[in-house]
């Protein structure tokens, strides 16, 4: 037997499990929030089509949270809590405002979500009720940071959320300081429905790897925007537009994407790791895209995007995920490029914390192995002989 004080070699110690680099495949927990199967996704059951085309985000939020549907006056109890939560409270005013404003919104999201928790008594309690009364002061605060940070940066005063109205019309009032049209908010609504979860995506796997060591909400969240952020996930809303901006007209598409193939350039908005066959918030939210691009006189953003689609399936076999045409719906509601990541976070945190909630549920900590490729048997060598 081997001296205590001696390390066995590392032959007989590597880890020589299956490598799926990326997870690809990997099943790391049970879930019934969300699922996709083929083109399907449902929530808690349900299909997408089926709730963007009846339900509220509101209603979706309660969904993803207690299981099923709200009766009427749970709904109405939910809304008013959800709806109260909305303004930042006020000990957030000074640093807020102390905040630079030349920053990406997603790393101020960050900070402020940072900061929120410091304010919070609850913060570090991951019981059942605390943790519910976080996601819910969460869900209803993203969009309120996101939108009054617009405003400072713009010289403008962030406006308070208006009582009794929604997350979708307060969103847009208060980003544009005028009263939003029911279209409008309707269709945001849809899109924040879109949003809300999508089974164990890169940004829910961050918040449940982060409450997986029973650390709290917000530093859960706090993981899942930082993860969303990435142009491979969430940030690929923001690039879509800008390529689409880029390309200017129909006319430049397949110039562009010669030399995009020829380069090796992914093209943003494209591919999934699940759908392969379609991704059906995409359908979803081209049908929107193409009427409210011809609403707001910027129709070409649509057929530029048909024809990159086209070009895509038929040369790549790469359909749209939904990050691609969500960027046009957001640039025809008059949006700014750098908020749609941001509209994604304020859409997905109810999604976030349906999973920390069930993460806490039934917890076991995520640790899986990484297979050792270094190099070996090295001694210490002294610093001035290296
Ligand atoms: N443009 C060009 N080629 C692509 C694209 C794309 N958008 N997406 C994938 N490919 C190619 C890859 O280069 C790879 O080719 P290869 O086998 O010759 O190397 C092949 O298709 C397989 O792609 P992977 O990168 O292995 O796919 P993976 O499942 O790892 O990644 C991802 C999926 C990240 C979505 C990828 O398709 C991508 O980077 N797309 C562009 C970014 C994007 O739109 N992200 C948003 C995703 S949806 C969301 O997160 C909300």
């Amino acid at each position: 037997m081997a001296p205590p004080d001696t390390a066995p070699p590392l032959s007989e110690a590597p880890y020589e499990g299956a490598i799926d680099r990326g997870l690809e495949g990997v099943v790391a927990c049970t879930t019934s929030i969300s699922a996709i199967a083929g083109t399907t996704l449902l929530y808690r059951g349900y299909t997408i089509e089926e709730l963007a085309a009846n339900a509220t985000f509101e209603e979706v939020v309660y969904l993803l949270w207690f299981g099923r549907l709200p009766r009427r006056e749970e709904l109405a109890e939910f809304e008013r809590r959800l709806h109260a939560d909305m303004p930042l409270p006020p000990e957030s005013f000074g640093w807020f405002h102390g905040l630079p404003t030349r920053v990406h919104p997603m790393d101020f999201l960050h900070a402020v979500v940072a900061g929120l928790s410091l304010h919070d008594p609850e913060a570090n309690i991951i019981d059942d009720v605390a943790s519910l009364r976080k996601s819910t002061r969460l869900t209803a605060r993203l969009g309120t940071i996101v939108t009054a940070y617009h405003r400072v940066r713009s010289g403008q005063w962030p406006l308070q959320p208006a009582p009794g109205r929604s997350l979708a019309w307060n969103f847009l009032y208060m980003l544009h300081g005028r009263e939003p049209s029911p279209e409008h908010v309707r269709d945001f609504d849809t899109c924040l429905i879109l949003h809300a979860d999508h089974e164990l995506n890169a940004s829910a796997f961050s918040a449940r790897v982060t409450s997986s060591t029973l650390s709290g909400i917000y530093s859960s969240v706090m993981a899942a925007i930082g993860t969303l952020k990435g142009p491979l996930h969430g940030g690929a809303n923001e690039e879509v537009v800008r390529m689409l901006l880029e390309i200017r007209k129909p006319s430049r598409v397949d110039a562009f994407l010669d030399e995009a193939f020829a380069a090796r350039r992914k093209v943003m908005g494209f591919g999934h790791r699940v759908y392969k066959e379609g991704d059906p918030r995409a359908k979803i939210l081209a049908r929107m895209a193409e009427r409210l691009t011809r609403e707001a006189g910027v129709p070409e953003l649509y057929v530029m995007s048909k024809r990159l689609e086209e070009r895509m399936a038929a040369e790549k076999g790469l359909i749209p995920n939904v990050d691609f045409f969500s960027g046009s719906v957001y640039h025809a509601l008059g949006i700014p490029v750098d908020l749609f990541t941001p509209i994604f976070a304020s859409s997905r945190v109810a999604g976030w914390c349906a999973h920390i909630l069930e993460q806490y549920r039934n917890n076991r900590i995520y640790r899986p192995r990484g297979r050792y490729v270094g190099p070996k048997d090295l001694r210490y060598q002294p610093i001035d002989e290296r």
